[in-house]
């Protein structure tokens, strides 16, 4: 298999959990590039599902070695929980899983600020997992950040925190009012996790690079999605990472020449959760019907999706900004009973019409999507295993969709489990 990226390709919760298994089927590899804990990628197989958060779901084939590259912000107490989740539903990760020595680590002032921010913005949040994500970045681009190979030093860490924690307390106690952390708590506290993620913290590009030099294939795992991108998303109403293609390369140490494909994933329809402009977004009662019906809520947070039509135009954009070369349709069972299926295919902006995305949150939070309507096939699909065996109708609405976005399908998804799915080509 080549090097593949699988991006998210527009508010994340594409079902990127369930594509990246079943290309896992034959990766060496597999990596997350960015994120942290903050995403929630599904897995169903058979009776049993998994969510994974910061542990590539690659980890659920055997085959595959699951890395968490140097662009991952690691909460550590996230890590050992999930590692000890899927030990327990007999999943083995010691000795399959691969920490970069360079990805930063969450601490609770991390967290504890994400959350304090967020309910200071009152109306204007931007409805952050409250997972310390964009904290965490930010000390990173400051260059105070704690990696996990200064976890490893004991002198170093506590120097490190020490430093951070003088400045994190007082704007705890000044700008919030909230009492401040102790140093020895989270020292000890963090010397623990420590010694029992050791075995895990590796040298990633180095391991990466030989890997691929050797003949082995890398799969690497999006998380969030395209328009979260802090750079080419809706920002402020983004995350802080780089969830598009560019981001695997500087996220794993895994050069540009390295990669052979790009894949985007999307639902067949759209969602977001969290605040920020959503030009298709369903309201009133359809919305609350479609939520229940297509089981929109948060793997992560369990916070309600917000739900709304295919988008064309964001999803040219990310077509462009990806350079994606085939794209994965998820959750086409969920349009299966609707009479009639809507497409925007370009917004109107101050009464002229636009097709191209125009990057200003605020510009967008003005655009009225212009709609094309195709009537629907009113019948199930999830029993369906090949693209000709689809309704015609379905397979119109499919085709209108690559039509107006000018990418290839590669895999189309019914349903949530392995094997409800249809590959067009291997
Ligand atoms: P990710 O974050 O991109 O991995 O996506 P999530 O796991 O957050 O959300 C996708 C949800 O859709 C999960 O509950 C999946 O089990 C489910 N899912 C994935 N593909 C399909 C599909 O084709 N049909 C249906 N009905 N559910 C799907
Ligand atoms: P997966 O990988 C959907 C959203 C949050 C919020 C914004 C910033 O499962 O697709 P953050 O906590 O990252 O600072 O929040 O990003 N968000 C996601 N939305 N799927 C995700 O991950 C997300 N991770 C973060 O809801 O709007
Ligand atoms: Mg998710």
């Amino acid at each position: 298999m080549p090097n593949i990226v699988i991006v998210g390709a527009l508010f994340g919760d594409e079902g990127k959990g369930k594509i990246v298994d079943i290309l896992t089927e034959n990766a060496d590899y597999v990596a997350r590039f960015q994120g942290g804990h903050n995403a929630g990628h599904t897995v169903e197989i058979g009776s049993e599902q998994f969510i994974l958060h910061l542990i590539p779901s690659g980890i659920l084939r055997e085959n595959a070695v699951a890395v968490i590259g140097n662009g991952v912000v690691i909460d550590p107490a996230a890590l050992l929980k999930e590692i000890e989740l899927l030990e327990n539903q007999k999943i083995k990760v010691a000795g399959r899983l691969i920490v970069s020595t360079h990805a930063h680590v969450i601490f609770p002032y991390h967290q504890l600020l994400d959350e304090l921010r967020e309910d200071k913005k009152g109306s204007k949040k931007i409805g952050t997992t409250k997972r310390g994500i964009g904290p965490a970045y930010a000390d990173k681009v400051a260059r105070t950040g704690i990696r996990m190979i200064d976890l490893m030093n004991k002198s170093i860490f506590r120097e490190k925190l020490q430093h951070n924690l003088e400045e994190k307390n007082t704007i705890l106690k000044s700008v919030y009012n909230v009492s401040p952390l102790s140093v020895d708590k989270l020292f000890n506290e963090y010397c623990e996790y420590a010694e029992r993620l050791s075995q895990y913290v590796k040298n990633v590009p180095l391991i990466l690079n030989e890997a691929i030099l050797k003949g082995k294939n890398v799969l690497f795992e999006g998380a969030q999605g395209t328009m979260l991108d802090v750079d080419f998303g809706t920002y402020p109403y983004v995350t802080s990472s780089n969830p598009t293609a560019g981001g695997a390369c500087i996220g794993t140490g895994v050069a540009p020449s390295c990669i052979d494909e790009v894949i985007g994933v999307t639902k067949a329809y759209s969602t977001r959760v969290g605040e920020g402009p959503f030009p298709t977004e369903f309201f009133g009662d359809f919305a609350e019907w479609f939520r229940q019906e297509a089981k929109e809520y948060g793997a992560t947070t369990g916070r309600p999706r917000r739900c709304g039509w295919f988008d064309a135009v964001l999803m040219r954009y990310s077509v462009l900004i990806n350079r994606l070369d085939s794209i994965a349709i998820t959750k086409l069972d969920v349009l299966d009973g609707l009479k009639t299926i809507k497409i925007c295919t370009a917004y109107k902006y101050k009464g002229t019409t636009i097709e191209a995305f125009p990057g200003d949150a605020e510009v967008i939070t003005q655009c009225e999507p212009i709609y094309e309507e195709l009537s629907g096939w009113q019948t199930p699909t999830s029993h369906i295993r090949s693209y000709e065996e689809l309704p015609k109708k379905a397979k119109a609405y499919i085709q209108r969709l690559l039509d107006l976005t000018g990418v290839r399908l590669k895999i189309l998804s019914v349903g949530p489990k392995r094997e409800e799915t249809i590959i067009l080509d291997a």
